[in-house]
């Protein structure tokens, strides 16, 4: 499924961006709209170059080792059925991978952070090393690990833009968080992002 355009101008300046962001973990049931969810995956790994090849965070060698994914909850993004959906950066579109709200069994694969089930949206970030470490060696696993951060950054930074919240969560069980969403056994989950509507005050 296309994806709405992303924007490329926002009403909260960076510096405020990065002031407020903090690790979020309660979250309001309210959905989000297919627009902030495009905002998101644009924001982890969209092509911002205008030949378009580059990417929204750096990549050692250019070579992209990463894939983005995210688990939908039921009734949690207008416009999208629950799953999880694998993002296309070149076409700026979402592809389901695995049916039904998986957000109890992404949360019970990370030990149990119940707290994770409840934002409507969990992003997850995966690297393919082979396809830096053909170039760098066992370096590239490095350089891999690395960009997750960027990437993770973004996340939480345009979450905060548009008056959002979100998590990070690296504590999990890989083989379970694989076996949950349904990704290829040769890409590794590195971080996870709950994002949803704060409960103020907490
Ligand atoms: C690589 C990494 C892994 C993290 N894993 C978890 C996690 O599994 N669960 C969690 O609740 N917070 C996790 N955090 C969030 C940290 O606890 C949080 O960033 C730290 O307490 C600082 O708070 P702040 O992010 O609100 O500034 C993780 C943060 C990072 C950078």
């Amino acid at each position: 499924m296309k994806l709405p355009k992303p924007k490329i101008n926002g009403e909260v300046s960076l510096e405020t961006a990065i002031k407020r962001r903090r690790t979020i973990r309660s979250f309001t049931p309210e959905p989000l709209s297919l627009k902030q969810c495009s905002q998101l995956f644009w924001a982890a790994q969209g092509i911002t170059e205008d030949r378009g090849f580059k990417r929204a965070a750096p990549s050692g060698g250019a070579l992209y080792p990463m894939d983005i994914y995210a688990v939908v909850g039921e009734n949690c993004v207008k416009g999208l059925e629950s799953g999880a959906y694998h993002y296309d950066p070149k076409g700026h579109a979402v592809s389901l991978v695995s049916k039904g709200d998986l957000r109890n069994k992404v949360a019970g694969a990370a030990l149990s952070q119940t707290w994770m089930a409840t934002a409507p949206l969990n992003i997850l970030i995966t690297a393919e090393y082979d396809r830096i470490t053909g170039k760098y060696g066992k370096r590239g696993i490095r350089y891999a690990i690395i960009e997750a951060g960027h990437i993770g950054q973004n996340i939480l930074l345009q979450s905060e833009a548009m008056g959002l919240g979100a998590g990070i969560v690296g504590a999990f069980n890989d083989d379970k968080v694989r076996r949950v969403v349904n990704i290829p056994p040769n890409h590794e989950p590195l971080l996870i992002l709950p994002v949803g509507y704060k409960i103020e005050g907490l």
